[in-house]
């Protein structure tokens, strides 16, 4: 097992912590955003569905002030441990907190001090290749922590998928689609009133079958051959389930529900099905949705500030009338969104802030 520090939303940590657990491996969350474990590198790479991204530790120094301090910390490192002569590396940097330097000049110094050190031990470097490098060292500063690792997820973060073919343009980051889906209680009927491309429906057929995210895209850990992959690969396939549950995904508008329609493809989710309808409607739908997870419209684009008063109500009341036992959801208008629920004789939890994007939106919970 290696020491790893998995990233997340800032407010899905919990959600992490659970889906560790539920693996059977212990961690604990280090930083807002940052979670550290023991665990493989590909298992949570390729199971994992709250994280954006798993990085293999090297070092973490706390106490760290200064550029040249950071720096230190990059050079006391044996490089050629983590990347080979031959093969390319970049340098990318988080930066939370106030500092006297900016993150790219961690970049391009730290970049430096490692070429540095290859030059001083073998008279010759590994090239640097910013677009598409072979290995991704990270140094991120968290306030006065450095931690230097290597990026094992890659180019693109875990929240892409892979399946996506319909970019729907609010579309929901699926980690915090995951997260709500965790929170919620369903078992047999799940739907999501204001499915857009389908991210809630998708991410929640994929999580309950237990598809590991390899069917869809690669790794960047796959290409440095330091883990059976193939192994992972075969145990993770045996674990896949066939399971069928009755999963929905509505919305108002014909080229969003095509739009979901067309990610059901990609994403081997066939039987979600994905349909035409409105959200103030619910009663009107042919069968009970009991469960309801979504991710509503915030108005924040509407010219008329009531219509999303009017949306909410309207949803409150007919989830009320058709029988929904539960709503997940999250939005920024959570107040009014919660007095519209209480109003119809929901009991509202209010579960957590979660940072998307720079929106602080709110994970709710109603229940009857
Ligand atoms: C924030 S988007 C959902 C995005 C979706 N989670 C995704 O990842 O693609 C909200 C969706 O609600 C839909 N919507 C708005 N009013 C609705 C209503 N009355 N009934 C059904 N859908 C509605 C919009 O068309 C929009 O696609």
């Amino acid at each position: 097992m290696e020491r790893l520090l998995l990233t997340s939303l800032v407010g899905l940590e919990g959600y992490v912590l659970g889906e560790l657990e539920e693996l059977g491996y212990r961690a604990k969350v280090i930083r807002k955003g940052r979670i550290e474990a023991r665990g493989h590198v590909p298992l949570f790479n390729y199971v994992l569905r709250t994280v954006e991204r798993v990085i293999l530790l090297i070092d973490v120094e706390e106490d760290v002030q200064t550029l040249k301090e950071v720096l230190d910390v990059v050079a006391s490192v044996d490089w050629d441990e983590y990347i080979p002569l031959d093969r390319s590396f970049a340098v990318r940097t988080e930066r939370i907190g106030e500092h006297p330097f900016r993150s790219l000049d961690v970049e391009r110094e730290a970049g430096g001090v490692i070429v540095d050190w290859f030059l001083g031990r073998y008279g010759r470097r590994p090239p640097v290749n910013l677009e598409d490098p072979w290995v991704t060292v990270r140094v991120d500063v968290d306030e006065d922590t450095v931690f230097v690792g290597l990026d094992t997820t890659g180019g693109k973060a875990l929240h892409r998928r892979g399946w996506r073919v319909y970019h729907h343009p609010a579309a929901l980051n699926t980690t915090l689609a995951s997260a709500l889906i965790r929170e919620s209680s369903w078992k047999d009927v799940l739907l999501d009133p204001m499915a857009g491309g389908g991210t809630i429906p998708i991410e929640a057929e994929l999580g309950r079958r237990r598809v590991p995210h390899f069917l869809f895209r690669s790794f960047a850990f796959e290409r440095w051959g330091r883990w059976n992959i193939w192994r992972w690969r075969r145990k993770l396939r045996k674990r896949i389930r066939w399971i069928v549950d009755d999963i929905y995904g509505m919305d108002k508008f014909t080229k969003h529900v095509r739009g979901c329609k067309e990610n059901l493809r990609p994403a081997g989710t066939a039987r979600v099905r994905c349909f035409k309808g409105d959200a103030t409607r619910l009663e009107r739908l042919p069968f009970t949705p009991t469960h309801v997870v979504t991710n509503p419209p915030y108005g924040l684009k509407i010219a008329n500030p009531r219509a999303v008063d009017e949306l909410y109500a309207g949803f409150a009341a007919s989830a009320r009338e058709a029988g929904v036992e539960e709503i997940v959801l999250i939005t920024t208008k959570w107040q009014r969104m919660a007095r519209y629920l209480e109003e119809e004789g929901y009991t509202v939890e209010v579960k957590g802030e979660v940072l998307y994007g720079k929106l602080p939106v709110k994970l709710m919970v109603a229940r009857r």
